[in-house]
Formats: C-alpha cells, sequence, structure tokens
C-alpha cells in the first residue's frame, strides 16, 4: 500500500517535472554532448538527434516503410480491444495499404479545398462565439482560455470535414460527450509519456495504465457512434434509392477498401490526431499576435487587400496571403507541436554523422532545440515571420530541416493541408473581424510538453471589433478590461526565453522512483 503510495506520488512528481521541462532539456543537452548523445530512460534507449544536418541524414535514410516507434501502450490497447491500428499506429506493407487509402482525399489539393466551404461555415460560428463569449464572460472584450475555446473549434472543424456532421461544439452549451472527448484526449496523451517508461510486464498493475485504457475506450466509443451514424445515414438513402454523397468518410464506407473495424481505428487516430495540433497552434498565434501589434496590422492590410468588404477567403485567396503563411509557419518553429519526433530504424542499419547505428535504434529528433539554433535561425527566440518570406536574406541561409513541423517523408503529417487550411481560414478571418490584444493582466505563457507541445496555462485575450467599435470605443473597453485585471500590458514581449539549466531534476526524481519500485529506471545522458 505504501508502495504503490509512494509509487504514484513519487511519479506525478516526475511526470511534472517531464511536461515543464523535456524540451528545454534537450537544447541544455545539446549545449553539453553536442548534436549526438544517448539517454536511457527505464527500458528505453535513446539516441538524440539535435542538428539539422543530421536530422536530414536520418530521415533520408528511413526507408520504405518508416517507423516513428513501435508504440507499446498504444499498440497494446489495439491488442486488448480488438480494434485495428489506424495511419498512427499501423507499421509495414500495412501502414502502406492504410496511407494510400486514406492519402487522396486528405492530400490532394482539389479535395482539401472543397472543405473550404465546410470549414468556412465553423469559422463564422467562431467569431459568433467569440462576440458572445466577450460579452457573457469577458467584460465585452476579453475571451478567456482560448486554447480550450480553439480546441472546440478544431474538434468541430475536423468532425465536420471527417463526418460531414456538426457537433454543436460552437453552441452556447457544448455537449457532454465532446467534453469528455476532449478531456479523455489530453488524459491519454499524457498518461502516455509515463506509462512508456515503465516495463510492459507492470502495465496491468499500474492504476495509470487503468486511466489509460479508459480514456482509450471512450475515444473509440465517440468515433464508433460518428462512424454508426453514418452508416445509418447512407443504408438508409440507398433504400429510398437516393444518390448518396459526401466526402471523406462517406468515401471511405463506399468504396469498401476497408472493414467497419479498419475504418474506425483510423478515423478514432484521425480526429485523435487532429485537434489539439491545430488549436494549439493558433492559440501561439494570436497570442503572438497580440502582443506585436505592427504584424497583426501588416496581416490585417494583406487580408482586406485579398479579400475586402464582406468577402469570404477561398483556398484560392489563401494562396495569394503569404504573410498568412509565413506567420504560421514562424508560430510553428517557435512552438513545434510535436516538439520531438522520433524514428526506429528497422529495415537497415543507417550513418549518422561518423557513426554506424544498427537496426532497432530509436532516434528522438529534437525539432524545439533546432528552431533555436541561432545559426539558422538568427534572432531564433523573436517572432520573425518575414524570415519565411521568399526572396528574404534569411530564407535562402535556412536548412531546409531546421523546421520541419510537420514531419518529412512518406510518413509525415496526413492532416496538413487540412490543418493548414483550417488554420489560415479562421487566422484570416478572425483578424479581419477583430483586432486582438493582450491580457491586460500581463501574463506570460510559457510551453510545456504532454507529449504535444502545449501552453502551460490558459492563454486569455482581448478581442476588439474592428467594424463595431471606433477607435475610441476600442480604447475605452480595453481599458475597463484592464481596469478589471491587474495592469500591466506586455506589448512587445519576446518568445520564451531560457534560463540555463546545469542539472537534470528529472534524473534526480527518476532516481528516487526506481529506488522505490526496485528496477533499473534510469535517466541517463551519455556521450557517443
Ligand atoms: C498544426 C497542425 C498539425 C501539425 C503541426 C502536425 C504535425 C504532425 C507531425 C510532426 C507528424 C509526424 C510526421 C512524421 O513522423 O514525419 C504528424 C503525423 C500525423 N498527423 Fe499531423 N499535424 C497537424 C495536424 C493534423 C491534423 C489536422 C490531422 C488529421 C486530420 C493530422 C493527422 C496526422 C496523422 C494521422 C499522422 C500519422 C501519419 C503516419 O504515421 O502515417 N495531423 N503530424
Amino acid at each position: 500500500m505504501l508502495r504503490k503510495s509512494l509509487m504514484n506520488v513519487g511519479l506525478r512528481v516526475v511526470h511534472r517535472q517531464r511536461q515543464k521541462g523535456i524540451q528545454r532539456f534537450t537544447i541544455e543537452h545539446s549545449k553539453i554532448y553536442g548534436p549526438l548523445w544517448k539517454s536511457t530512460y527505464g527500458p528505453l534507449v535513446v539516441v538524440n538527434v539535435a542538428s539539422a544536418e543530421l536530422i536530414e541524414q536520418v530521415l533520408r535514410q528511413e526507408g520504405r516503410h518508416p517507423v516513428r516507434t513501435d508504440m507499446p501502450h498504444w499498440r497494446s490497447y489495439r491488442e486488448l480491444r480488438n480494434q485495428a491500428h489506424g495511419p498512427l499506429t499501423e507499421m509495414g506493407a500495412k501502414w502502406q495499404r492504410i496511407r494510400s487509402i486514406l492519402n487522396p482525399r486528405m492530400l490532394k489539393p482539389k479535395h482539401v479545398s472543397s472543405y473550404s466551404n465546410t470549414i468556412n461555415e465553423v469559422v463564422t460560428d467562431f467569431i459568433s462565439r467569440v462576440a458572445r463569449l466577450r460579452e457573457t464572460n469577458g467584460h465585452g472584450v476579453m475571451v478567456n482560455d482560448l486554447t480550450g475555446e480553439l480546441y472546440k473549434f478544431a474538434f468541430e472543424g475536423i468532425c465536420s470535414v471527417l463526418f460531414e456532421t456538426r457537433m454543436g461544439c460552437m453552441n452556447e452549451v457544448v455537449p457532454e460527450e465532446t467534453q469528455k472527448f476532449i478531456l479523455s484526449v489530453g488524459e491519454m496523451f499524457q498518461l502516455s509519456q509515463v506509462i512508456v517508461l515503465f516495463p510492459k510486464s507492470y502495465w496491468p498493475y499500474l492504476t495509470f495504465w487503468k486511466k489509460f485504457v479508459a480514456a482509450w475506450d471512450h475515444l473509440f466509443k465517440v468515433a464508433e457512434e460518428l462512424v454508426q451514424k453514418k452508416m445509418d445515414e447512407i443504408q438508409k438513402q440507398v433504400h429510398l434509392d437516393e444518390n448518396v454523397e459526401g466526402a471523406y468518410l462517406t468515401h471511405l464506407l463506399l468504396s469498401d477498401q476497408m472493414t467497419f473495424t479498419e475504418i474506425l481505428g483510423s478515423i478514432t487516430e484521425l480526429l485523435l490526431a487532429g485537434v489539439d495540433t491545430t488549436s494549439n497552434t493558433i492559440s501561439w498565434c494570436l497570442y503572438h499576435l497580440a502582443k506585436e501589434p505592427e504584424i497583426q496590422e501588416k496581416l490585417y492590410q494583406e487580408v482586406i487587400g485579398v479579400c475586402p468588404g464582406d468577402k469570404m477567403p477561398t483556398s484560392d485567396d489563401i494562396a495569394q496571403m503569404p504573410y498568412l503563411k509565413a506567420i504560421i509557419r514562424e508560430t510553428l518553429r517557435l512552438y513545434p507541436v510535436v516538439p520531438g519526433n522520433a524514428r526506429l530504424t528497422v529495415e537497415n542499419e543507417i550513418v549518422v554523422g561518423d557513426h554506424l547505428f544498427p537496426k532497432k535504434t530509436l532516434f528522438h529528433l529534437c525539432h524545439y532545440a533546432v528552431s533555436y539554433d541561432e545559426r539558422i535561425f538568427p534572432d531564433a527566440h523573436t517572432f520573425l515571420p518575414q524570415r519565411w518570406l521568399r526572396g528574404a536574406e534569411e530564407k535562402s541561409k535556412q536548412h531546409p530541416f531546421g523546421s520541419v513541423p510537420f514531419g518529412f517523408g512518406i510518413r509525415a503529417c496526413l492532416g496538413r493541408r487540412v490543418a493548414e487550411l483550417e488554420m489560415y481560414l479562421l487566422l484570416s478571418r478572425l483578424i479581419k473581424h477583430y483586432e486582438v490584444r493582450p491580457d491586460p493582466a500581463g501574463t506570460t505563457v510559457k510551453p510545456i510538453t504532454r507529449t504535444l507541445l502545449c501552453p502551460a496555462k490558459e492563454i486569455n485575450l482581448q478581442f476588439l471589433d474592428r467594424g463595431v467599435e471606433q477607435d475610441e470605443t476600442r480604447t475605452a473597453a480595453a481599458a475597463a478590461a484592464a481596469a478589471a485585471g491587474v495592469a500591466g500590458t506586455e506589448l512587445g514581449e519576446k518568445a520564451p526565453q531560457f534560463s540555463p539549466v546545469t542539472h537534470c531534476m528529472t534524473c534526480t526524481y527518476l532516481l528516487i522512483v526506481q529506488w522505490f519500485l526496485g528496477f533499473g529506471l534510469v535517466c541517463l545522458q551519455y556521450h557517443i
């Protein structure tokens, strides 16, 4: 009993430390050990790669069926419940088959641009939701917990693309099932990074594992209800001899290339991958635009230049907004949602730097550390979208693997095009409608890692209606909000600066936990 509760306390501490620091440690460790070093975390042995040149070498040798990691915990859940693997967890030729079925309608420009109207409808509702939140809960200007709100937007957006169905997340009251889905995703990601530190034989005895299984159960349950609902609709239409038309899921169900269980496995993983990723990125983006009024104004001018008056942006219009794209690019450099990707060599041994690595080597690609490499991105801690504009002097010097937020090669992000479309449409229309200003309480928000890179606390921003509120009214509303909060706006504040960390606290806590558990869960770093 004592041992169990000590274990839980110890793990909570480890967990908190890992959340706070893991990506910043990659920067510090790369300073100590150079761009290539080895770490052991209990049963896991990882080769860390923290330079653009070496990351390129790993990725260019990834073979025909690249594997990120073997994801034993995610795969074990599927085996336990007899569920199919989707694109995130499948491997080898089976993975290739799934991708070849899922890719066309997710990545081909003509299919992706056909989702513009659907996504624009969700954006329209989000803009109205912002108006409502300001009135009901924000002194007429504030939107609190913007990431939480954007999470609902992203869930609604991806569901409307995948299921051709609205989920009601933009309504005044968000459905209970959806709220629970959101909580389950967060919990599953958080537990994932702890469970993987333990040998598989320990999992059935861990409270964490039971919670992890329960979270996945809920994710699959929600997805199954949605897939089943669509299937019933199609059957009804067929029964009535109606023409069956539809987008993503309808296409999958009609094409007969996958079984129901396979479709469910893939749709669940698409839902999982398609929500936190876009919502966190847009949150950081608005956070910076609020602090950098000149950048925001430049974006506003670009948007009203391409889409004057009430014109709704289409994907053709977005193609004429290079500054908008540069802003998203720069946001993903400073806050890569996947801060550290991975590759497991399965097919061949590979050469990286001056070293030959055997099959089954697990590489941790330290994208976060490379994003802040001053040699690739001068003034790396500053939010500078212009560095991504064609012709910019800096762009020509950038290494192509300096920032690869959607990954690389045939295993790269399946939802990239849809994610970009969602982010471009939402951001352009939000900025056209509202001027965004920082939280008058002057709160600084830093990133933490919960498998994905997330804001460590709530992001609260002011949204001033450009159309309705004239300059003086906007300023008065902002002043009222400031008076209601704590004084001190932080305009022009730079991206997070990192204080040097000389000692790895994670190691200390892992050692304590190891002592309680009696197995070799130690975090050690080695020169290679
Ligand atoms: C800002 C938004 C997003 C970012 C930055 C992002 C980033 C990534 C990254 C880095 C990977 C790993 C790629 C690799 O290993 O080379 C990935 C994989 C994946 N992403 Fe995204 N993603 C985003 C949005 C989405 C969305 C909206 C969806 C779903 C519609 C999605 C679905 C997936 C899937 C299914 C995979 C696994 C692909 C495979 O292993 O074959 N992502 N994403």
